[in-house]
């Protein structure tokens, strides 16, 4: 009896302190995410771009520059929900499969900051990857809609995940894929996941595409050309497709 209690504590014991220490790195990473000080002139910090916990301010840059929505050289703020779930690798080009890399890219290249430690990476990296997906009510646990969900949520899902052929790049339950994709925006990018997509416009890698209904025709479009499929996409579909989007 005494035996078997030690046995469970020994085991027990070193998950117990694994889930505390990850518990105090991601307390840090949140208090870093929120310091000026990573960057060289002491006025940006990552919740500057990414506010509400890790979200996205919507904005297009160059660097520390707001640019035009569609600016070739522009990059998309994208949000940082559900971060921890995504099978993508990092970047909107697609290419970095740590997100610590990723993380030390910005510091440096973006806000021009000191070279961080692998600590404060280490820390950043496990806050970010903390974040929760936004909330998605009519969402199962592995992605597609729940029975309770609108009807023209579950059409949509029907088109997204049939004749739309969308689920062939952006797969549940992220609806993302490992790596990048060209469908002519330009080269290869990131097939971005698509949880909370309703609110992180302006959409593509660089913010070309102002509405979901614009973003959606760009991609069937790309899509039915380069399966020269003889489908088509109904207005109607088309909106039940942005209600499915929607819902995500
Ligand atoms: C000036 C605005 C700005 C600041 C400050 C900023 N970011 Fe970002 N973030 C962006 C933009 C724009 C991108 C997309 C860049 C790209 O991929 O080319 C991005 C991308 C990311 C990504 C990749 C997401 C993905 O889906 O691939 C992560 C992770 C990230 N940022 C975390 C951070 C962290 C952590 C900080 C603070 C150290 C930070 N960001 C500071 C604007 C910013
Ligand atoms: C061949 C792979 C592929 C297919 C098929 C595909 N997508 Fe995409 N999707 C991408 C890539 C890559 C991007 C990013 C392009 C860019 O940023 O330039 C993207 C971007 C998007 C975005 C914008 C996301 C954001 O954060 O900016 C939406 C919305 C979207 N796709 C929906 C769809 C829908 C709906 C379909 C089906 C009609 C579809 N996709 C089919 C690869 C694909």
């Amino acid at each position: 009896m005494l035996r078997c209690i030690i046995v469970a504590a020994a085991l027990v014991a070193p998950a117990l302190a694994q889930a505390q220490s990850n518990a105090a790195l991601i307390e840090k990473g949140r208090a870093l995410f929120s310091d000026p000080a990573l960057s060289a002139d002491g006025r940006w910090s990552c919740a500057t771009c990414h506010p509400a916990n890790g979200h996205t301010d919507n904005k297009t840059y160059v660097g520390l520059d707001v640019v035009a929505d569609g600016d070739a050289r522009g990059r998309s703020t994208p949000t940082l929900w559900g971060s921890g779930i995504r099978t993508a690798n990092w970047s909107w080009a697609g290419t970095i499969p740590a997100i610590e890399t990723n993380i030390r890219g910005i510091i440096v290249n973006r806000m021009k900051g000191a070279e961080p430690s692998k600590e404060t990476l280490e820390a950043l990296a496990a806050y970010v990857k903390s974040l929760p997906p936004g909330p998605a009510p009519f969402l199962n646990a592995e992605g597609p809609p729940r029975d309770t969900a609108p009807a023209d949520v579950k059409r949509g899902f029907a088109v997204f995940s049939g004749k739309g052929g969308c689920m062939t790049c952006h797969v549940p339950a992220a609806y993302d894929k490992k790596d990048p994709e060209d469908v002519g925006s330009g080269g290869a990018f990131k097939v971005p996941s698509l949880r909370s997509v309703s609110r992180t416009g302006p959409w593509f890698h660089d913010g070309r595409y102002a509405t979901l209904e614009a973003t959606v025709d760009a991609m069937w479009d790309f899509y039915k050309k380069k399966n020269d499929s003889k489908d088509t996409l109904s207005d109607a579909e088309k909106r039940d497709l942005v209600a499915f989007l929607r819902a995500l």
